[in-house]
């Protein structure tokens, strides 16, 4: 079995080639310069992983694996517009770099050529494929819209939070899974535990995501720190300090939120320490941990085969980036 480095090194040399033509190059260079810029290669790595549980990797793994990366960098792209994102991987985003009309056009490109590497996959499979991919990439363009709706809206409740970040981010870590599973010719109820699995670490990801924006190191998250703060983000963070804090320091806080400070990100920051909500979130990223856990360990094949899985978990949620 490889572990998560070796699968993404495995990865890399496949996926580091050019995608695009040379021509027109105002669109084609904004593509290959984001996918050049690296990312963690998440979603093919487990896309991968759940295949190899099943046997030796199968040549189509790749081409989905493939297809779920391009179809990531193209929600990226298209969410730094919509985020006014300045930085990503520590560098600067396409928008940024190339304008907002070029940025739009370089993500649908990415997105049209994830599909070319999704009709590679087999005849006998390929339908199962788009139908699992498809309905990931219609709950995350639901989720992204939700995350949205949510910057205008005073009051998010917890519940709401997490189908936000279930449908934006969870589904596509528990398709890759699925489609990995699906290719190596895994049966319903494994499938189901690794969706399930991939749907709890997906929320914990994004909890940690949403923390890191708040409290991560400039330097590591690569990022611009305090994002979410300047965009009025309803996340966890916000949520948590609502609920926990008493009346006056409500009314404080909401007013704080509504405003453009020039230190609102600061003040936002102090008032969440003030509330605990840094504490708070490790209990809440556990809480999603050992759901995930759980259906890791109901797959049906031998524990030694998960545990590179295992390990990713743990990588996954001490990240810093
Ligand atoms: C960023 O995903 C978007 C979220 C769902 C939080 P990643 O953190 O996997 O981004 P890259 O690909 O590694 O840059
Ligand atoms: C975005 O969530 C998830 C998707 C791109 C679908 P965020 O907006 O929090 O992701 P980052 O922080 O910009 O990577
Ligand atoms: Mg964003
Ligand atoms: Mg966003
Ligand atoms: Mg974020």
């Amino acid at each position: 079995m490889f572990s998560f480095e070796q699968i993404s090194e495995e990865f890399a040399r496949k996926f580091n080639v050019r995608h695009f033509p040379e021509t027109p190059a105002s669109l084609y260079e904004p593509a290959e310069y984001f996918l050049g810029i690296g990312g963690k290669r998440l979603r093919p790595a487990m896309c991968l992983m759940a295949n190899e549980l099943f046997g030796t990797i199968n040549p189509d793994a790749y081409h989905v694996a493939i297809a779920i990366e391009l179809f990531h960098n193209f929600t990226l792209i298209h969410d730094d517009i919509m985020d006014k994102a300045p930085l990503r991987r520590n560098m600067a985003t396409v928008h940024t770099k190339y304008g907002e009309s070029t940025a739009l056009l370089t993500g649908d490109a990415m997105i049209v050529k994830a599909y070319e590497y999704l009709n590679r996959v087999n005849p006998l499979q390929i339908q199962r494929v788009i139908f699992h991919f498809n309905n990931a990439a219609r709950q995350v363009c639901e989720g992204q819209q939700l995350d949205m709706d949510f910057e205008k809206k005073e009051h998010v409740n917890f519940d709401e939070y997490i189908t936000m970040i279930e449908l934006k981010t969870s589904v596509l870590l528990a398709a890759s899974l699925r489609l990995g599973a699906i290719l190596g010719g895994a049966g319903k109820g494994n499938q189901d535990h690794l969706y399930e699995f991939g749907r709890n670490l997906g929320i914990a990801f994004q909890v940690q995501d949403d923390y890191l924006d708040a409290f991560g190191d400039p330097a590591r998250f690569g990022k611009q720190v305090g994002g979410d703060i300047k965009a009025n983000k309803k996340t966890f963070l916000v949520i948590h300090a609502l609920e926990s804090c008493g009346d006056p320091k409500r009314e404080e806080f909401k007013q704080l939120m509504k405003s453009n400070a020039a230190d609102k990100v600061e003040r936002v920051l102090a008032f969440f320490r003030e509330c605990g909500v840094d504490t708070w979130a490790a209990g809440l990223k556990e809480k999603y941990i050992s759901q995930a856990e759980f259906h890791l360990e109901e797959v049906a094949v031998s524990s030694a085969r998960k545990d590179s899985l295992r390990n990713l978990v743990r990588f996954l949620i001490q990240r810093d980036h």
